[in-house]
């Protein structure tokens, strides 16, 4: 252990401390706060301890965290918000920059420790040490997500990962945002050595005092960045990849991240400048700011569910079709005890199939993967109802059937356990009436793919026990989703706006437009997927089950079109027959369009507007709390434009007036679906 031989307590954020060999330990541990980030005082203090480490020369530096929770997470996001110029952006990143400069060009040997995450500006001062270690732990994960805010590394990150690990690596790793845990990153060259918990200490001194060759890219990889040519023929590579899934106008950071290192990789400092000068302009953008508006919506889900003292073990699901076996599948990765049932054991297994797969995907250590199986238990009796803590209803969405099953598990089950349907479209009030205790019920609706979709709405019904929702949220998040708070009604909130967009959809297509120009007009408009796509994946018996549910209580014409191709077995890709012909590999055959550059703007509006005045509706029924949480429903259960911050966000930066204005012209035109909601007055 280090000796407090030299202690400052002069920092709010930091503690240097000297070692009886000389060398020195810093802590970050951010004063009020359980994440460390870089705020401008942390960077200040940083700035003045390098100051008197250059002057007192330690025999080495060791930077670690005095947080549990991990290393640095990045910046702090919250100061974004407060920049008011392009200017006032640079002359912070600039600020450190030079700070992280500082710390590089230390005359001895500086170590980085790292155990936990280690992300953005965390990194970015990992990497301006000369070694870094890392820790084998798995919640240990690197990365630099700054493009998922609309910016990229702006702390010297891009100019020293390329020249650490080389271009292409390192572009991947930025261009996607992902994280890599501590294997991978030694593999990649990011970290030096990983070690157990207990040794990183030693290690970092071992570095310290034996003073290794410090890690570069291989001469190859150096190579691509200094020469002008492949340089330019690997970011045209680099363009191509980012394009499939971006379009510059909705994400300009990854195309600036690309721009900047084509034209200055060869050298580190006009590197270090281009990637300044960037990041101050990206940041003043609408898309980092509404980016920067979801990552807080995120944030605030996060910290729903607030029953510290609730520990339930055991989850028990009921239907092992769709979504209970991808949901019993998801609990007991997560670490719960499952049980799973359906009527039959045949009907369990293809749930197990999956299960298997998912947890292949997650678990890369066999005994991890083992345990995760042990916890799933397929129960097709439903003999382990009496034991779960939590029942999660999944069948047929059938009232009377949903309503005998309900009659037959109440009195099975332990008294305080959770009754938790997934239905989509019943409303609680109905499926409780089947119950003794109707105050049990409360609604866990997934979104389909179960192990994809983060987002999990949770029903509020009218008898619904306030506790009993607070411990349906805590559960939430003990499963690592992201519950958003909604009342019961008819499809809740993502489905109730998401189906009149899908509507519109097929409205166009009996216009004569074409599948492949409906789903470009919404994909354009930033959708991460097509309507067509979206309705052929889910599944059209489903959206028409659906629709017609939602549509004899808001009063939604269902269209003949719809009813037809599911007379005809046309179900979509399950079928192989839908909007679209799937191949042979599940793959929609698509028609190539006649004129591919007719402006969409006029279909997306369409289809967009539909949703946002089912949203005016959702916010003036109470149908969630606020827009905020109705934006961040939107964006993360169906994937609505994050680059706008969501539909209510996008309705603000378009105009109330002018928006509600095209929505009368568009009643005028195409009829009273288009009819302004009431709630456009009170907004
Ligand atoms: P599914 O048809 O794939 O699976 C239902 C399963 O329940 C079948 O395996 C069936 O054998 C079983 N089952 C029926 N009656 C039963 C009973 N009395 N006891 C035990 N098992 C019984 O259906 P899916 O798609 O998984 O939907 C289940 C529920 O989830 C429905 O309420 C649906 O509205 C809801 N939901 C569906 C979504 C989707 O995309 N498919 C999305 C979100 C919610």
């Amino acid at each position: 252990m280090i000796e407090e031989k030299n202690s400052q307590d002069n920092f709010r954020n930091w503690r240097l401390e000297i070692d009886e060999g000389g060398t020195a330990c810093l802590t970050i541990d951010k004063v009020g706060s359980s994440t460390n980030v870089l705020s401008s005082e942390v960077m200040d203090e940083l700035d003045t301890i390098l100051n008197t480490i250059r002057e007192t020369r330690p025999k080495g530096l060791l930077i670690r965290s005095g947080k549990e929770n991990g290393f640095i997470a990045g910046a702090d996001i919250s100061e974004f918000g407060k920049v008011e110029s392009q200017s006032q952006a640079l002359e912070h990143i600039r600020r450190a920059q030079s700070i992280l400069d500082k710390l590089e060009a230390l005359p001895l040997p500086t170590a980085c420790l790292i155990d936990g995450f280690c992300v953005g500006g965390g990194l970015e001062l990992a990497l301006a040490c000369r070694y870094r270690i890392a820790t084998d732990d798995p919640r240990t994960r690197m990365g630099l997500p700054e493009i998922k805010l609309g910016i990229h590394p702006g702390f010297g990150g891009s100019m020293r990962l390329n020249r650490l690990i080389g271009a292409v690596s390192a572009m991947d790793l930025m261009l996607t945002g992902r994280t890599v845990d501590a294997r991978k990153a030694k593999k990649l060259g990011i970290v030096d050595d990983v070690v157990p918990a207990r040794h990183l200490l030693t290690a970092g001194k071992v570095f310290i005092t034996e003073q290794p060759e410090p890690h570069k890219a291989g001469i190859t990889k150096s190579l691509v960045s200094h020469n002008r040519l492949t340089r330019s023929l690997l970011a045209s590579q680099f363009r191509k990849q980012v394009s499939k899934h971006a379009k510059p106008v909705h994400y300009p950071a990854p195309f600036a991240l690309i721009d900047l290192w084509e034209k200055h990789a060869g050298s580190d400092r006009e590197m270090l400048e281009a990637e300044a000068r960037s990041v101050a302009d990206l940041v003043m953008t609408d898309t980092s700011r509404n980016l920067v508006h979801v990552f807080f919506l995120q944030e605030r889900m996060k910290s729903l569910g607030t029953e510290k003292d609730y520990t339930p073990k055991h989850v028990h699901v009921i239907g092992a079709g769709v979504m209970g076996g991808d949901i019993a599948a998801w609990c007991a990765a997560r670490g719960f005890t499952v049980s799973l049932q359906d009527q039959k054991p045949e009907y369990i297994a293809p749930a197990l199939k999956r299960a298997k797969k998912l947890f292949e995907r997650r678990f890369k250590q066999k005994h991890l993967l083992m345990n995760a199986f042990d916890r799933l238990h397929p129960d097709h009796n439903g003999v382990s109802i009496e034991k779960a803590d939590i029942v999660i209803e999944a069948i047929i969405e059938n009232i009377d059937i949903k309503q005998t099953l309900y009659r037959e598990i109440e009195p099975r089950m332990k008294p305080e356990a959770l009754l938790a349907t997934n239905t989509s479209s019943i409303e609680l009030e109905t499926l409780s009436q089947a119950l003794d205790k109707p105050s049990r019920l409360v609604g866990i609706h997934f979104f389909n793919p179960v192990p994809k979709m983060q987002l999990v709405e949770v029903v509020k019904g009218n008898n619904t026990d306030p506790k009993t929702l607070a411990r349906a949220t805590t559960f939430v998040r003990q499963i690592d989703r992201l519950p958003l708070p909604v009342k019961s009604s008819p499809g809740f909130l993502v489905n109730r706006i998401l189906m009149p967009y899908l509507l519109e959809a097929v409205e166009l297509l009996e216009e004569d437009n074409t599948p492949e120009t409906i789903d470009r007009a919404a994909t354009d408009f930033g959708m991460p997927m097509g309507p067509i796509t979206l309705a052929d994946t889910v599944g059209l018996d489903i959206c028409l089950s659906v629709a017609t549910i939602l549509g004899e209580k808001m009063g939604l014409e269902v269209p003949e079109k719809l009813k037809q191709m599911v007379d005809q077995g046309l179900l979509g890709k399950k079928s192989g027959k839908g909007f679209y012909d799937y191949d042979e590999k599940g793959k929609p055959i698509k028609t190539p369009e006649n004129s591919k550059d007719r402006p969409t703007t006029l279909l997306a509006d369409r289809m967009v507007l539909r949703i946002l005045n089912e949203s005016v509706a959702c916010l003036r029924e109470g149908v969630v709390e606020d827009a905020d949480l109705l934006d961040a429903g939107m964006v993360f259960g169906t994937g609505f434009a994050p680059f706008t911050g969501g539909p209510m966000k996008y309705l603000e930066s378009r105009g109330k007036e002018a928006t509600l204005q095209r929505l009368k012209d568009f009643e005028a035109s195409y009829g009273p679906r288009f009819k302004p909601d009431p709630g456009w007055d009170s907004l």
